[in-house]
């Protein structure tokens, strides 16, 4: 698997339990079997701090606003280099935008804009690697890491996370809020329901026994 990544934030440990613990979820949301699970090959390229995730108050309310976890979801059968998928995650109504650069990065982002929340773009003709364009008002943002680079979005796009399995197949498995690595946003997202998971991904407060977790799935 590949995620929208940048550098990692709290070294290859965090990485290595935030990405078993992706592969859990899988797992664990009942979308392959166990034989299924023990062939995903998932890597999170580049670490796993997924940060400068925005969420404009009242308007992105969808994406990273849930302490659930969302529902993983199949988005492709296959994302070459160059390519770009829109599709909605984690509601129906919610737009988002997978992309895979060049070098294969893959990298998924809300595609509502953090201005006035008109549809974003993938436009691979801008930029060096290509951009993240809202028409509106010329905003843009960073392919790699959703950052704002130009026009007058407050913050950066908030992003989906996104696995490769093996066999080419792209899943969203959960989106992250502004300023939130993957880990935090795993934390959030799978801790309250996964104790078992989040005392791996040494979410704070945690134990396998649920201590500082909401409840234990059933
Ligand atoms: Fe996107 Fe204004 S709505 S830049």
């Amino acid at each position: 698997m590949s995620v929208t990544e940048q550098p990692p934030a709290d070294g290859p440990e965090a990485a290595d339990a935030a990405q078993e613990a992706l592969h859990d979820r899988i797992a664990a949301d009942s979308l392959n079997t166990r034989r299924d699970y023990l062939r995903i090959v998932a890597t999170v390229s580049g670490g796993l701090a997924i940060g400068g995730i925005g969420v404009a108050s009242g308007i992105l309310h969808r994406h990273g606003d849930s302490d659930g976890a969302p529902e993983v979801k199949k988005i492709a059968d296959q994302l070459l280099p160059g390519e770009s998928l829109a599709f909605r995650y984690p509601e129906q109504e919610d737009r988002a935008v997978a992309i895979r650069l060049e070098d294969g990065t893959l990298a998924g982002y809300s595609a509502v804009c953090t201005h006035l929340a008109c549809a974003v773009l993938w436009r691979n003709d801008r930029g060096s690697e290509g951009e993240l364009y809202c028409p509106c008002h010329e905003g843009i943002f960073d392919a790699r890491t959703g950052e704002v680079t130009a026009g007058p979005p407050p913050r950066a796009l908030p992003k989906v996370l996104l696995v490769e399995e093996t066999d080419g197949s792209v899943w969203a498995v959960g989106t992250t809020r502004s300023g939130e690595s993957v880990q935090e946003g795993l934390c959030r997202q799978l801790g309250a329901d996964r104790p078992d998971l989040a005392e791996r991904l040494g979410c704070p407060g945690a134990s396998a026994g649920g201590a500082g977790t909401r409840s234990e799935r059933t």
